[in-house]
């Protein structure tokens, strides 16, 4: 099942914006997390009003940098957090003798110290934060963006006002050749030449992958500042230019408040493997009351994506969630003993800052 794609280090700044599901885990008084890891940036700080927190993933290089991410937690603060990945306002300067320092005071497994110094030394201690394969290819895009879109390019990250912003996207901002760009980078064939080799999504939504995408950039630069947007900023810029632009994991309130948990609370648990196997275990029965499966499950085809759901419902406590970011794919799932709350939240969607997900939020009853 391990599909070749996710057998790398995709993730290392990641690709959701995470302050949605912090803000749901509040609402919801969610305490037991089960989440997909990724590059950790999306499960961590979902920590902040939860007690504790299981993080999965097929990929052992994700989880090692889960757990360098939880080292962090345990040892910096967060200036020191924010240098070591070249967050905004550390970006702009050469932290690799400080990252140096740094990384030889964490604790850490031997395994995770291997990995982790054989790649800073490939990259001479440069940041790991756009290391991953799919930041990696974003900046790549970035070049042809800004070829493409010609000097003003990044004239949209001048506003501090949506009012104002909005009326720029919709009357000054060069439409024609942003429709262009995104005609020829948001498709199948572009993104799995450049990234996925062939385990791209089976889109199932009626919109073409130009017409996804197209709305997803106009929900976002409608109701997000596009300064605010750490995707939008390594989509134009390949990396993040302000500390306006940082996600969730680098502001200090989100940063101090996890810090504390991982501290005093239950460590995390790391489990490598796939998810629907691991969550269908008596080990994990009732244990959760909030499950993040990302964007995983519309990467499921056939039986697996029409099952899934039943396959992992005992490890959800009664009245838990599960919390799904559809990605062109809403899988066709059986439902059954789950109430569909996604209306409940539905003001948190359009502040999600990266735009492409479509969020689904089952309860068990
Ligand atoms: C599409 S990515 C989501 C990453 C995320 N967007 C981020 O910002 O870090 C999915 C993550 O889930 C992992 N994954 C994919 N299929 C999985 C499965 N069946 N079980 C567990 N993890 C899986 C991948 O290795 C990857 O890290």
């Amino acid at each position: 099942m391990v599909q070749k794609y996710f057998n790398q280090l995709n993730y290392t700044l990641g690709n959701e914006d995470t302050s949605v599901d912090v803000e749901l885990v509040k609402r919801l008084g969610a305490k037991s997390i089960f989440s997909v890891a990724g590059c950790g940036s999306r499960s961590f700080p979902l920590l902040e009003s939860a007690d504790s927190i299981d993080l999965v993933d097929i990929s052992q290089y994700q989880l090692s940098l889960c757990r360098l991410r939880e080292a962090m937690y345990r040892h910096l603060t967060f200036n020191e957090f924010l240098l070591f990945f070249d967050y905004p306002p550390f970006h702009g300067q050469d932290n690799s003798f400080e990252r140096n320092r740094i990384f030889r005071s964490l604790e850490l497994e031997s395994r995770d110290r291997d990995f982790f110094r054989n790649l800073f030394v490939e990259i001479n201690w440069g940041s790991l934060l756009y290391q991953g394969k799919w930041e990696r290819t974003f900046q790549t895009m970035a070049v042809a963006l800004r070829g493409i879109l010609g000097k003003n390019y990044n004239k949209i990250f001048n506003f501090y006002n949506i009012e104002e912003q909005r009326e720029y996207f919709d009357h000054e901002f060069n439409k024609v050749r942003w429709n262009a760009l995104l005609f020829l980078l948001g498709n199948k064939s572009v993104f799995n030449a450049l990234l996925y080799k062939g385990d791209f999504i089976e889109k199932n939504v009626e919109e073409s992958h130009f017409e996804y995408y197209q709305s997803s950039f106009e929900r976002l630069f409608q109701n997000n500042l596009a300064r605010n947007s750490f995707f939008a900023h390594l989509c134009f810029f390949g990396k993040i230019t302000h500390s306006d632009g940082n996600p969730v994991e680098a502001t200090e309130e989100n940063f101090l408040k996890v810090k504390e948990k991982i501290l005093s609370g239950p460590r995390p648990e790391y489990h490598q493997g796939n998810l629907v196997e691991i969550l269908a275990s008596d080990l994990l029965k009732n244990k959760f009351d909030f499950i993040g499966l990302s964007d995983v499950p519309s990467y499921f085809k056939g039986e697996l994506e029409h099952t899934f759901l039943q396959t992992i419902k005992g490890s959800l406590m009664d009245g838990g969630v599960i919390v799904l970011r559809n990605y062109l794919r809403i899988p066709n799932s059986d439902k059954t003993g789950f109430e569909d709350v996604t209306h409940l939240f539905s003001d948190l969607y359009p502040q999600e800052k990266v735009g492409v997900y479509r969020f689904q939020i089952l309860k068990k009853i």
